[in-house]
């Protein structure tokens, strides 16, 4: 199988991805570390991000209201001035499709569309989505019609685990959007900030070519 892993990244807020060959293998060494530290410290994000203002107050904490729409519909959130877009959404809203792989800007798998562009929701800070448009994956189909990108994925098997697919198929949104990835280097290095462990990126690479023709 053609397994050219994407190198250089996608916009993740100006954090370089590692590459390939050792440096990347290492890299995914450390994403299963980080893995397993969020999962053993479940209860310090979930109390983060829930936490009742008094609570909150009283370690000091600043509390903000921000205004945001949400695949289509008005939110009102006032929340810890710390919580990153991606636990409003896991957690305040029970938008559980954008996925937290690394938590921390390298694995793409918390990408969502701000305002029309790819970003990594663990990069941003709700407060800092006053009056934005996000579309998460959840906001792609319409109703029981899965989106193009949805349909062009399970069509050329590019999911396979699902973990990262959230990720990937609202980066790959983005990246048609822009216009100006059309050879497959350009797509592999435009997608390059997604990483895929189950290796799915020929798939993935056939699914956004598809829907690029048709765009
Ligand atoms: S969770 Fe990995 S980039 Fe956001
Ligand atoms: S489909 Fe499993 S990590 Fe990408």
């Amino acid at each position: 199988m053609e397994h050219s892993e994407y190198e250089n990244q996608q916009d993740n807020g100006g954090q370089d991805v590692p590459l390939s060959g050792s440096t990347r293998r290492e890299f995914l060494t450390q994403i299963g570390l980080a893995s397993a530290t969020i999962a053993a410290t479940p209860l310090l994000t979930q109390a983060e991000t829930v936490m009742p203002e008094s609570g909150a107050a009283a370690l000091g904490t600043e509390i903000v209201t921000t205004h945001l729409t949400i695949n289509g519909k008005a939110q009102t959130l006032t929340l810890d001035s710390r919580v990153t877009l991606l636990d409003a959404l896991r957690e305040r809203l029970a938008l559980p499709g954008s996925k937290k792989g690394c938590d921390h800007g390298q694995c793409g798998a918390c990408t969502v569309l701000i305002d029309g562009k790819r970003m990594n929701s663990c990069l941003h800070l709700a407060a800092m989505c006053e009056g934005a448009q996000v579309v998460t994956i959840e906001g792609l189909a319409n109703g029981e019609q899965l989106h193009p990108m949805q349909e062009a994925f399970i069509k050329h098997d590019a999911f396979q685990c699902g973990y990262c697919t959230p990720g990937q198929i609202c980066s790959a949104l983005g990246l048609v959007k822009e216009g100006h990835a059309h050879t497959d280097a350009e797509i592999r290095e435009s997608m390059s900030g997604n990483i895929c462990r189950c290796g799915a990126y020929q798939h993935i690479l056939e699914a956004i070519k598809e829907v690029q023709q048709q765009a």
